[in-house]
């Protein structure tokens, strides 16, 4: 019996969110109470207009998106815009959507949310709501900051950044999402711990198995022209980006797995452990997770750090593209092109 989930997705639109987005709209146990941006790939109003474009490709502009916090609580904003291209799409520079406007005040349109699981008779069959978290994590700290005990209602809190032993993407040792604003990481996984609300790390161990490579965007443009072609087209400049910082054919998409994982948990393993976030000197940024118990700290965390790639690739292509079938299907056609793990060029 598949366990149906509310969710509230803390974004920044953004090419792999994006695709987070479309993957959490295709997925029937997800329904989308409401989408926030943050201050990361794109700023935070430019995210919530990207966020309306990809609502309105799937007819649902009946979602909420309300814009965030536009600067980190600390460090000066840097975005990630020559990586998601200066419009976040890949420079693919889609039309406006003119129909409705991002609402501000997403900080409190997330504690509204959340409170409002208080009201709920014992055992009442609502789904549980959680938070998916797929930027940096200022939206969430402010949050924290203004009403600690709103997050008691929060059934999961999964964040996809950070990583325990994987090199980081914009330093040696950091993730972009908890790079960019290293004070809100730490305050959330400092503040969540102490409530009891352990974050879900799905971090770059597990995000950097899951490869978008030009095999499979043919057989998606094979299964559905358009669809296959609109997500060729955003991921293009990030195909670009891959090739020339990682030598990687094909692009890392990382927020989608964060999504597909609260979908159905057992698609990623890990370990319990306390993770703090270094807010200085050169490895700020840094998620440390103390998988040795050093610091005898109540686990705040569950870092994620095994998944099966073929598994969430049959996932996403299944969901996203009807015409392929079944996941046997889908998986018999994967098995034949998808890179297996390591075996990369
Ligand atoms: O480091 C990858 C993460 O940072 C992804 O969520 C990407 O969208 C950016 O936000
Ligand atoms: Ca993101």
């Amino acid at each position: 019996m598949m366990q149906k989930k509310r969710i509230l997705i803390d974004c920044d639109p953004g090419i792999d969110d994006v695709l987070a987005l479309m993957f959490a709209l295709a997925s029937p146990e997800l329904e989308i109470a409401g989408i926030t941006t943050v201050c990361g790939n794109v700023p935070a109003a430019l995210g919530a207009e990207n966020a309306l474009r990809i609502l309105k490709r799937a007819g649902r502009l009946d979602i909420p998106v309300y814009v965030g916090e536009e600067k980190p609580l600390r460090r000066e904003y840097v975005s990630a815009q020559d990586t998601h291209g200066m419009d976040g799409l890949g420079e693919t520079f889609m039309e406006p959507v003119q129909e409705i406007r991002p609402r501000e005040g997403a900080v409190d349109f997330l504690l509204e949310t959340l409170w409002a699981e208080a009201g709920q008779p014992e055992g009442a069959e609502r789904a549980p709501l959680s938070v998916l978290a797929l930027g940096p994590m200022t939206n969430l700290a402010r949050a924290l900051e203004k009403d600690p005990e709103a997050f008691a209602f929060a059934d999961r809190v999964v964040s996809m950044g950070g990583s325990f032993r994987s090199h980081g993407n914009c330093s040696p040792t950091a993730e972009y999402n908890y790079w960019c604003d290293p004070d809100a990481a730490a305050f959330c996984y400092q503040r969540l711990g102490e409530l009891g609300k352990p974050i879900h790390m799905v971090g770059l161990d597990v995000t950097r198995k899951i490869v978008l490579t030009p095999n499979v965007l043919e057989y998606m443009k094979q299964l559905d022209g358009e669809l296959g072609g609109f997500i060729q087209q955003i991921t293009r400049f990030y195909f670009d980006f891959h090739w020339k910082q990682e030598g990687v054919i094909g692009c890392v998409i990382n927020d989608p797995l964060a999504a597909a994982y609260l979908a159905d948990e057992t698609l990623c393993g890990g370990f319990d452990a306390y993770t703090a976030i270094e807010t200085e000197g050169i490895c700020l940024g840094q998620s440390v997770v103390d998988s040795m118990d050093f610091w005898k700290k109540k686990p705040n965390s569950r870092v994620l750090t095994q998944v099966d790639p073929l598994r969430f690739m049959t996932m996403f292509v299944t969901r996203l593209f009807p015409a392929a079938g079944t996941e046997e299907q889908v998986r018999r056609v994967l098995e034949q092109i998808l890179v297996p793990e390591g075996g990369r060029a």
